[in-house]
């Protein structure tokens, strides 16, 4: 285990900028901590390929994160949390780095709906097709009937900056429609971009259902995870050091980050995975 007098350095990793959405509630609760954020822009997204290949890309992520120096690595992206996080955690960890950590972001959010019996998941092709939050909401709670449903389109708009414009919540209401009719008491967002247009879908939803912001469940898991596990608090005693790399750099990532996490990005470092 890490030693107890250090500053430890938490990496999040996205396939893109949704991570973001996680990020800023992790800098909100836990600010003492450095973080190091990577998003896999070259190769968003991540939602319709196969699951040899999200293995793949999020081994490498996780390599590059560990080589910077993070003792601790969430996988904010659903898409490599459901399709790749089992492996990593069961294969690759105990292999290549036992004293390290990686969390996911299913668990927490399963949990966080589970009270509820008529529950609506929505995510990328690859998270719907896992099956991974029915069989942990379903640990949980037996009797809830749990719909799933892909919304492929709004990862591309939302990356584009498209949050919040006609084009995407027409697209938003083709999808959540059907869910409105079958009266679902918790929407998950099973995907890290959709908190930005959390919002519209509650707009949309209406004031039956709850659609609670995926960023602040995993925020509060971790700090709970941090106090269980003592061996990673940090040493710092104010606001951490903040890292940003990204595979590819499209321009608008810097204007929406700086935007969303309401405060300056100095520097965005490019790398190869
Ligand atoms: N950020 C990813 C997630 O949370 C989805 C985007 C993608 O398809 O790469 O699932």
């Amino acid at each position: 285990m890490p030693k107890s007098k250090q500053t430890i350095k938490i990496g999040v990793f996205d396939s893109g900028l949704g991570g973001l959405t996680v990020l800023k509630h992790l800098l909100k609760e836990l600010p003492a901590y450095d973080y190091l954020y990577l998003g896999d822009t070259a190769r968003v997204p991540y939602g319709s390929r196969s699951a040899d290949v999200i293995y793949r890309y999020t081994e490498e992520a996780v390599d590059f994160l560990f080589s910077k120096g993070c003792q601790l690595i969430i996988l904010a992206c659903n898409t490599s949390s459901s399709q790749a996080l089992r492996r990593l955690q069961q294969e690759y960890l105990p292999k290549r780095y036992p004293d390290r950590r990686i969390l996911g972001v299913i668990i927490p959010l399963a949990q966080a709906a589970a009270h509820n019996n008529n529950i609506s998941v929505i995510g990328t092709k690859a998270t719907i097709s896992s099956g991974a939050y029915k069989e942990e909401i379903l640990k949980i709670n037996k009797k809830a009937a749990v719909h799933s449903n892909s919304a492929p389109l709004l990862v591309p708009l939302i990356e584009e900056g498209l949050a919040g414009k006609t084009a995407t919540n027409m697209i938003l209401k083709k999808y959540l429609q059907p869910l409105k009719l079958k009266r679902i008491k918790t929407l998950i967002l099973g995907c890290t971009h959709y908190p930005f247009v959390i919002n519209d879908v509650r707009r949309i939803m209406g004031k039956n259902c709850e659609v609670p912001d995926p960023g602040k469940i995993i925020a509060t898991s971790l700090a709970e995870y941090l106090q269980r596990h003592p061996e990673f608090n940090t040493d710092n005693k104010s606001a951490g050091k903040r890292e940003f790399y990204l595979t590819d750099e499209p321009k608008s990532f810097k204007v929406i980050a700086e935007k969303f996490l309401g405060s300056k990005i100095e520097h965005i470092d490019l790398i190869e995975l």
